[in-house]
């Protein structure tokens, strides 16, 4: 357990190590373009016009391994958590590691966790799906039953609702992985809920789908039928093979577009009736606290967001020069539509380029080409989707919601880039807002 790192402490920490090290390696920080890692960091023995030493001998063999893993150059890439957020491992979360990924999907086993009674490990033969209650015909399916039905493949974010939670108040803490990594993105396959509830019909007064986990939380949401009618599915699988247990394997429930508390793991029992059922995930967790002392209650949809992932306090800049600066952006609503890019705190902003393939309700990645002048700079970005929403600023954000709140947050992130390289996670001040 010790061997985790404090995050408030160590982003910063890290940064700086890496940071060091890099300046270390060239001699000096002028003149490196921060795209070529410096050759005097590597073993001058493998580098041309030598022949490495991986050239010289016989690789292993295809039976090496059954499952691949990635290179052992790559371990830093890992979920991470933050110990003292919460009593116990077992009902808490660990963090995307946004700063090392690419493109918009996540690799499954980087896949940010969130249980509320540790991982259930469960045997699919022992599992199965009840759909019971206001409907014509109740109905019991094994998870080989869900497998042979019509399914569908989708990619889709998944953000918990508590994702930069720790950010209400005050720029809190330092990394991107911590501030942003409860989000992932995968490619879901699963069979619609509208084909499972064609097979039992639904009542005239079905208006309202209680989901339950098998796990030991047995985690339970109310969702509207609307919604369960037009794009739920009941995954078995992500990213092509089956799901893994940390996501809910054999089946979860996938509600594109709104908070992942929603999206049930371990999916044992679907409970159709005429009204919600206003269970602790919906009354007492998951709903958001108002300067009034009201609270808003079923704002179920993640609105549009995004953030720079590189740079960022885990990937600092090396040196003066040419970079190309991304991010992830996503909405709830459907698709991201333009991302803006600021260097200067929000003062002016810069179109970002979408790369292929913009989805609905899926990670979408920019990038915008920067030359940095090693002066000091802010870097923010706002993403804005279809339906013309556009992503707040903290502050805009607090003028509505206040900072008791401890969900939905996706106010604008700053980063403090430093004469130095090193980057930061700050809040502006409003001066004369
Ligand atoms: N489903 C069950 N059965 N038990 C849980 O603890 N956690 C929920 C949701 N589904 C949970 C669950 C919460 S709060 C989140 S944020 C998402 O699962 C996390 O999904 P992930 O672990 O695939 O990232």
């Amino acid at each position: 357990m010790s061997h985790e790192r404090d995050p408030k402490r160590d982003g910063l920490a890290v940064a700086r190590r890496r940071f060091l090290s890099a300046v270390a390696a060239s001699g000096a920080a002028a003149g490196l373009t921060g795209l070529v890692r410096p050759a005097q960091a590597a073993n001058p023995d493998n580098l041309p016009p030598n022949e490495p030493e991986w050239a010289r001998v016989l690789g292993p063999g295809v039976d090496d391994r059954g499952y691949g893993l990635p290179s052992i150059y790559e371990k830093h890439v890992k979920r991470r958590w933050v110990p003292w957020l919460t009593a116990s491992s077992e009902s808490t979360v660990n963090f995307t590691p946004l700063q090392d990924l690419h493109g918009f999907v996540t690799p499954n086993g980087v896949c940010f966790e969130r249980h509320h009674s540790g991982r259930a490990e469960i045997d699919p033969e022992d599992h199965r799906l009840i759909i019971h209650g206001l409907v014509d015909k109740p109905l019991m399916f094994t998870v080989e039953d869900l497998k042979r039905m019509p399914s569908e493949s989708h990619f889709y974010f998944c953000e918990c609702a508590a994702n930069s939670g720790m950010e209400w108040r005050n720029a809190q803490l330092n990394g991107v992985q911590f501030t942003h990594g409860m989000v992932h993105c995968v490619h879901w396959t699963g069979v619609p809920l509208r084909v499972l509830f064609e097979q039992t019909g639904l009542k005239p007064n079905a208006k309202w789908v209680l989901a339950e986990g098998a796990d030991g939380a047995a985690m339970t949401r109310s969702i509207p039928m609307e919604k369960a009618l037009d794009d739920c599915l009941v995954a078995y699988a992500q990213n092509g093979e089956a799901l893994r247990p940390e996501q809910g394997y054999p089946i979860r429930l996938v509600v594109p577009g709104f908070e992942a508390n929603m999206w049930v793991k371990w999916l044992r029992r679907l409970e159709v009736g005429d009204q919600a059922w206003y269970h602790r995930e919906e009354t007492s967790k998951y709903t958001d606290l108002l300067p009034s002392g009201k609270a808003y209650i079923f704002s179920w949809v993640m609105e549009a967001k995004s953030v720079i992932t590189f740079p960022c306090p885990e990937k600092p800049l090396n040196g003066p020069g040419y970079y190309s600066v991304r991010g992830l952006a996503w909405s709830g609503r459907g698709r991201i539509t333009r991302v803006d890019v600021s260097f200067d705190g929000g003062r002016n902003w810069q179109t970002a380029k979408l790369q292929d393939p913009v989805y609905p309700k899926c990670l979408t990645r920019f990038e915008i080409p920067w030359r940095w002048n090693g002066e000091r700079a802010l870097l923010v970005s706002r993403a804005i989707d279809e339906t013309g929403y556009v992503q707040p600023t903290m502050y805009e954000l607090q003028k509505v919601r206040g900072v008791e709140s401890v969900y939905h947050n996706n106010g604008q992130q700053v980063w403090e880039v430093k004469p130095s390289g090193e980057v930061e996670n700050v809040r502006l001040r409003y001066v004369n807002a």
